[in-house]
């Protein structure tokens, strides 16, 4: 079963306020208002649509970053609301100095956090499973889960502490090899297992390279709904990596297991090892265009077709475009300098003279040489889907 997204969870919260005004097309547990243009609802989860990045009025692009109340949302149950002037982080484990244990733990207020040299890091969050709808939609693959298309994803400005920063400060020994946040959102529950609260070993070599402990997102203190008061942004991992509400952190001296990196967020099937595949970590390649499915364009006039792409920890390359099905196609350009982490926007002119479907194409290839393939490796959760996705239009 997949921990990402799968049946209607079951709540054991108390937090979870309902909410969402006129118009809009709340979900349980989400804090902020959806309206419809902005989002599609998905179980506990909201997907950003894409033609959201197009301002529905002037028709001008959002920047780079999302703005936070368009940023998609991934609960596994409910955002809790957390009063940040009572909350602690509290560090504990065998891999601190003086083995702190869970009941006498080395703590951090959010104003010690704020103490320590500050960072910032532009990158994306992206759910593992994003874009899973496709694989039953263009491959005929029926896998269980939520059935994003690619709204899964969102980019932000991210502010905090380094991860490295606070392990330090807390004692971190040689000997620590993984690390646990543990997240403060109510127990995950599903078909009648309760897997206790959202929790991801971090391989240490991950934690003390690039991962942040934000509490900052676009320049604003975090929301309710992306982690606030503090979350890790664990830059290039699929997005569960990037524990919201963190609460708790084990730093261990031998390896750590949650259902999260053990029973969820391993491909498992014909085409990977018995017994499952390694705990995923980095994201695949993938591009979306800023317009919605079935939109209707005009024959005969040129279309500046807009649209971004991104690839885990490599920068993207070049990106190619086809209106024809596949059968050729033209390199975009670039509209922002590639940097992994992020995403690209580029832009696509496109003159269709016949009326009639089209389907459009967007694929890229990234630094290390990697370009979306037709189709995706089969995984029975319908993970990691980066195939290029098939866009269909109508022009008349
Ligand atoms: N952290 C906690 N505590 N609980 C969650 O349900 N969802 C994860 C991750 N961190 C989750 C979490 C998943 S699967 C994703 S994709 C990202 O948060 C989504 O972050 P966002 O909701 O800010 O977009």
């Amino acid at each position: 079963m997949a921990a990402d997204d799968h049946a209607p969870s079951e709540h054991t919260d108390e937090a979870a306020p309902a909410s969402g005004t006129a118009g809009t097309r709340p979900v349980p547990g989400i804090v902020k208002p959806l309206p419809a243009e902005w989002f599609v609802p998905r179980d506990t989860n909201a997907e950003m649509r894409w033609d959201a990045l197009r301002d529905a009025d002037s028709g001008t692009g959002i920047g780079r970053h999302v703005p936070v109340e368009r940023f998609f949302v991934r609960n596994h149950t409910s955002t809790p609301l957390i009063d940040p002037d009572a909350w602690r982080l509290k560090l504990f484990g065998t891999g601190l100095s003086g083995a702190p244990t869970a009941d006498r733990p080395v703590e951090f207020s959010l104003a010690d956090l704020r103490a320590l040299p500050a960072a910032g890091i532009s990158a994306l969050i992206e759910c593992a499973g994003n874009a899973r709808s496709y694989y039953r939609s263009q491959q005929h693959q029926f896998v269980p889960g939520t059935p994003w298309t690619l709204g899964g994803v969102g980019s932000a400005s991210w502010r905090g502490v380094r991860l490295a920063d606070v392990l330090r400060e807390a004692g971190l020994t040689p000997d620590a090899v993984d690390v646990l946040p543990t997240g403060l959102d109510p127990s995950y529950v599903a078909g009648g297992t309760d897997y206790g609260p959202v929790r991801r070993p971090l391989p240490l070599a991950k934690a003390l390279d690039d991962v942040l402990l934000a509490y900052e997102m676009n320049g604003e203190p975090l929301t309710p709904d992306h982690g606030a008061p503090a979350r890790l942004v664990v830059p290039g991992w699929v997005g569960i990596a990037s524990i919201k509400w963190v609460g708790t952190i084990e730093v261990a001296d031998r390896p750590l297991y949650s259902p999260w990196n053990t029973d969820f967020y391993r491909m498992f099937g014909p085409d990977h090892p018995p017994g499952g595949g390694a705990p995923l970590t980095e994201q695949v390649p993938k591009s979306a265009f800023e317009l919605a499915a079935g939109a209707v364009l005009a024959a005969g006039s040129t279309h500046r077709l807009h649209g971004r792409s991104w690839s885990g920890v490599a920068a993207v390359r070049r990106v190619e475009v086809s209106t024809d099905g596949g059968r050729t196609w033209r390199r975009a350009e670039l509209r922002d300098e590639p940097s992994a982490h992020n995403w690209t926007r580029w832009t696509f002119d496109w003159r269709p003279e016949r009326s009639g479907p089209y389907e459009l194409r967007a694929r890229t290839t990234d630094h290390r040489g990697t370009t979306q393939p037709d189709t995706a490796l089969f995984n029975r959760e319908g993970y990691l889907f980066g195939a290029v996705v098939a866009h269909p239009v109508t022009v008349v």
